[in-house]
C-alpha cells in the first residue's frame, strides 16, 4: 500500500503548488461521498522518503553497509566490487550539472545499507534506463532486484520499473524514435522478467505478478507522454 499512498501524497502536493501559482481562483468540485474505487486516504502518520541510488550511501552510512533510490536507472551491479557504491559523473551530461551521477556502480556491500533502517518498508526501482551499452542490462537489473528482495524480504512493498521515461531520449538512454508504445513494451518485458526470475516462488509471500508500481513521469507537460 505504501507506494500508492506515497503517490497520492505527491499528487496532492503538486496540486497545491499549481493552485498557488494560478492567477485566478481555481474552482474544484468533488462528489459528496468517496467514489467507489477511490484510493485510500493518506494516514496522518505516514512518512515516505525517496533515496536516489547515488546518495543512498550518505543516508545509510558507509561501513560496509549501504543502500539506494532514483537514478536506479543508472545502477550497475558488479559482484566483485569491494566498495559499496561508486558514482561516476560525465562532465558533459545534462544531469551531472544537477549533481546526479551518470553511473552508479554497486557491489554486494551496498545492500547492507538496508540494515540501517530496521522495520522500514521499501519500494525498489528496477533499472530500465541505462545499460551502458553493455550486454546484459536486463539480467543485471534482475540480479539487483533479487538481492534487494532477499535483503528486505517481506518489507518489500513493490518494484517500480524505470523512472521518468519521457527523458530517456533526452538523456541518451534510448534512440530518438523511442515512443510510449516502446516504453510499454519495455515495461512489460521487465515486469515479466521480474515475475519469472525474481518473485516466482519467493519465500516472503510477495505477490508474484501484481507487484509493480505504475510508471513515474516527470510532469504532464509532454503531450506524447501525457497519459
Ligand atoms: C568489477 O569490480 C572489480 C573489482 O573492483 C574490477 O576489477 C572490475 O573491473 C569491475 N568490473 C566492471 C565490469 O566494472
Ligand atoms: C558524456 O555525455 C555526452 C553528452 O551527453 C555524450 O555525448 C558522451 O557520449 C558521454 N560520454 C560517456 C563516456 O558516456
Ligand atoms: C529507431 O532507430 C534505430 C536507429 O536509427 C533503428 O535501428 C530502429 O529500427 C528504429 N526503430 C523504429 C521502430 O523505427
Amino acid at each position: 500500500m505504501a507506494p500508492s499512498l506515497a503517490s497520492a501524497s505527491l499528487l496532492s502536493l503538486a496540486g497545491i503548488a499549481a493552485a498557488s501559482a494560478s492567477p485566478s481562483p481555481l474552482v474544484v468540485s468533488s462528489p459528496a461521498k468517496v467514489p467507489t474505487g477511490a484510493s485510500w486516504s493518506v494516514p496522518h502518520d505516514f512518512a515516505s522518503f525517496s533515496f536516489p541510488a547515488h546518495f543512498f550511501k550518505d543516508y545509510a552510512g558507509t561501513i560496509s553497509l549501504c543502500w539506494n533510490g532514483c537514478p536506479c536507472d543508472r545502477v550497475w551491479y558488479n559482484a566483485s566490487q569491494k566498495i559499496d557504491s561508486y558514482n561516476w559523473y560525465n562532465e558533459s551530461s545534462l544531469t551531472a550539472a544537477l549533481g546526479i551521477a551518470d553511473r552508479v556502480y554497486i557491489g554486494p556491500a551496498f545492500f547492507g545499507g538496508f540494515n540501517n533502517f530496521p522495520g522500514t518498508h521499501w519500494s525498489w526501482q528496477i533499472n530500465m534506463g541505462t545499460d551502458y551499452g553493455e550486454e546484459g542490462g536486463l539480467d543485471n537489473a534482475m540480479e539487483v532486484a533479487k538481492l534487494v528482495m532477499d535483503r528486505v524480504q517481506d518489507r518489500l512493498e513493490s518494484f517500480e520499473i524505470g523512472n521518468e521515461p519521457e527523458y530517456f531520449v533526452t538523456l541518451g538512454e534510448r534512440q530518438e524514435n523511442y515512443t510510449i508504445d516502446d516504453y510499454v513494451r519495455d515495461w512489460n518485458k521487465y515486469a515479466d522478467a521480474a515475475s519469472e526470475r525474481v518473485l516466482k516462488g519467493n519465500k516472503y509471500r510477495l505477490d508474484e505478478t501484481r507487484f509493480f508500481q505504475g510508471g513515474t513521469f516527470t510532469s504532464g507537460q509532454d503531450e506524447e507522454w501525457n497519459v
